[in-house]
């Protein structure tokens, strides 16, 4: 399953990987990539359910591997929804990895979720997902999407996620917006504007997460073609 989202948290990059690594601080990351997949849980859950159903009845899984799974969110949803699984979290950041066997306790899940710490290798941009898919060989590729549709007025939460992505996008990419664009920003960020994110009444959060899944047969089934 590869899940991407337009308003999720930047596709971060942990200790060690990538140019910015440096300048972030890795517990305010944590908790706003967590606060993030929280928002996220009515979603999360749809798409473990679809995932079942495109298993099929009766399919057994005994081991799920969330690779880049941040502070496990959604390792901790599919551990639920698949409960014969054993779940591995991997990640290059070992402070998400913290977060997740965190979770996994509270939740009652300590049993079933493992945490493995692995910088994996850099891969490029992908631009065409199903076809990358195929060329690794899985067979029945396909997707599907998912809306997160949070109405206005928005809760605290949603709202601490939106200033902590604007704020993002505020040092990220403040070489390549415009005055204005950085002056609406920052009237977005400003804790006491009454326009600001944290407080106008029009704010609303509506995000897409896409999933593209695919199956690798069997080896006998792979060995016999
Ligand atoms: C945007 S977060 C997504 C987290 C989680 N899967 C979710 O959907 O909420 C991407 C995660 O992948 C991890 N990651 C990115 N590149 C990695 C690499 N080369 N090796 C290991 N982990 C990596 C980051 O540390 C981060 O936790």
């Amino acid at each position: 399953m590869n899940p991407h989202s337009d308003s999720r948290p930047g596709h971060g990059h942990g200790p060690g990987h990538g140019h910015h690594s440096a300048d972030i601080d890795w517990d305010v990351m944590a908790a706003h990539l967590e606060n993030g997949g929280e928002l996220q849980l009515p979603v999360l859950h749809r798409t473990a359910d679809r995932l079942g159903e495109l298993l099929g009845p009766g399919a057994e899984v005994r081991r799920i591997l969330d690779i880049g799974s941040g502070p496990g969110v959604m390792t901790c949803v599919l551990a639920e929804a698949f409960a014969g699984a054993e779940t591995v979290a991997v990640d290059g950041a070992p402070v998400l990895l913290e977060r997740t066997s965190a979770r996994a306790e509270r939740l009652g899940l300590g049993g079933r979720v493992t945490v493995r710490h692995a910088e994996l290798p850099g891969v490029p941009v992908v631009e065409d997902w199903p076809a990358m898919l195929r060329r690794a060989g899985l067979t029945g590729v396909g997707g599907f999407t998912y809306l997160l549709d949070l109405p206005a007025p928005l809760g605290g939460t949603a709202r601490t996620f939106l200033h902590a992505q604007l704020t993002r996008l505020r040092e990220n990419a403040s070489d390549l917006l415009t005055a204005d664009d950085l002056g609406t920003l920052d009237v977005l960020l400003d804790p006491e504007a009454e326009q600001g994110i944290l407080h106008r009444p029009d704010a609303f959060l509506l995000s897409a997460t896409t999933v593209f899944t695919g199956v690798r047969a069997a080896d006998d089934e792979r060995r016999a073609r």
